[in-house]
C-alpha cells in the first residue's frame, strides 16, 4: 500500500569489497528501519562502514547480500538505470565537500537537479528561490560558490538536495569541513527542516552536536550496529537479542534483576 511503507528498510545488508585478493567486509549484516519523519544519526570510528551504509541507502551502491526497500521498492532487484531514477527522485544528498558547480550561481545550482523535471522553467526558478529562502540564503542567490563562505555553500547544497522533494535527506559528515560555530548553524538548519518540514534525515557524523539533535543515534563498528542510544524500544530489544548490546543497555535494568523489569512493565500497563 502506497504511503504505508517504511522510508528505509534494511534487512541483513552486507557489503564486501575485493582489494586485490583480500576481501574487506565493510558491512556485515545491517538491519535498520527508518520511518518517514525520523531523524537518525549514525556514529562510529573511521573505517567502520558509515559511508558504505549511506551510499547503499542513497542508491549509489548496492548490497552484496540482503535486501533494501526504499519506500517499499526493493532496490536490490533494479537495473542500474532504474536505480539512478529512484535515486534522483527519492534521495537528497549532502556531502562534506558541498560539490557545487563553480560556474553556476546559488539559484542555478539549486535548479540543476530539476532540469529533467517536466515543470516550466519559471516554476523551477520560483521553487529554487523558495528553497534558498528556507535555508536562509535568499539574499545570496546570485552569488557563485567562490563568493560564498563554507557555511553558505553548505546551505546551497542543502537547498539543492531538497529540490526533488526527496523521501529522505542523507548527509555524510555535513559539518566535517566547517568550523564548529558554522557547523552549529548548519545543524540548527537540519533540525529546523526536520521539525518544521517533517524532513526525514539520516546523518553520518563524528559531531556529537548532530547526534544530540537526532531522535535516534546508532553506533556502527566493524560493519555492525553495536549500540543504539535514544532508539526505539523495539530496536534496543533487537540489538539485545543479536547480542550487540547488553540486557542492561537495552532495558536500563541490571542483569540478575530482570524481575524489576516486569514490575516496570506492569506499572506502564496500569497507566
Ligand atoms: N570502494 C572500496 N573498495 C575497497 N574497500 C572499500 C571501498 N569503500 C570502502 N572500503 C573499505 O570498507 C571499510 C568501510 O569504509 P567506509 O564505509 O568508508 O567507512 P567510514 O565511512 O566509517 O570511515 C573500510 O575498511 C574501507 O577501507
Ligand atoms: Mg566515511
Amino acid at each position: 500500500m502506497a504511503g504505508k511503507e517504511h522510508a528505509i528498510d534494511f534487512r541483513g545488508v552486507t557489503k564486501s569489497y575485493m582489494l586485490g585478493t583480500t576481501r574487506v567486509d565493510a558491512l556485515r549484516g545491517i538491519d535498520l528501519i527508518v520511518e518517514r519523519g525520523d531523524s537518525v544519526s549514525i556514529m562510529g570510528p573511521s573505517g567502520s562502514g558509515k559511508s558504505t551504509l549511506l551510499h547503499i541507502m542513497g542508491c549509489l551502491d548496492v548490497p552484496s547480500t540482503g535486501k533494501y526497500y526504499l519506500d517499499g521498492i526493493d532496490v536490490t532487484t533494479l537495473s542500474s538505470d532504474a536505480l539512478a531514477k529512484v535515486r534522483a527522485k527519492k534521495i537528497g544528498f549532502v556531502f562534506q565537500f558541498f560539490y557545487l558547480i563553480p560556474s553556476l550561481n546559488a539559484v542555478e545550482n539549486v535548479m540543476l537537479p530539476m532540469v529533467f523535471d517536466s515543470i516550466a522553467e519559471d516554476a523551477r526558478w520560483k521553487k529554487a528561490v523558495a528553497l534558498l529562502d528556507k535555508v536562509g540564503l535568499k539574499e545570496r542567490m546570485y552569488h557563485k560558490p567562490s563568493e560564498l563562505s563554507g557555511g553558505e555553500r553548505q546551505r546551497v547544497a542543502i537547498a539543492r538536495a531538497l529540490s526533488q522533494d526527496p523521501t529522505v535527506l542523507l548527509a555524510d559528515e555535513p559539518t566535517g569541513n566547517l568550523d564548529s560555530a558554522v557547523g552549529a548553524e548548519i545543524i540548527k538548519l537540519f533540525h529546523k527542516l526536520h521539525h518544521e518540514e517533517g524532513i526525514t534525515l539520516v546523518t553520518v557524523t563524528h559531531d556529537p552536536q548532530i547526534a544530540h539533535y537526532a531522535d535516534r543515534v546508532l553506533f556502527i563498528k566493524d560493519g555492525l550496529i553495536t549500540k543504539v542510544t535514544k532508539g526505539t524500544e523495539h530496536e534496543k530489544m533487537v540489538a539485545m537479542l543479536r547480542k550487540e548490546i547488553t540486557f542492561e543497555e537495552a532495558t536500563g535494568v541490571k542483569a540478575g534483576e530482570e524481575k524489576k523489569l516486569l514490575k516496570v512493565l506492569e506499572k506502564k500497563k496500569k497507566r
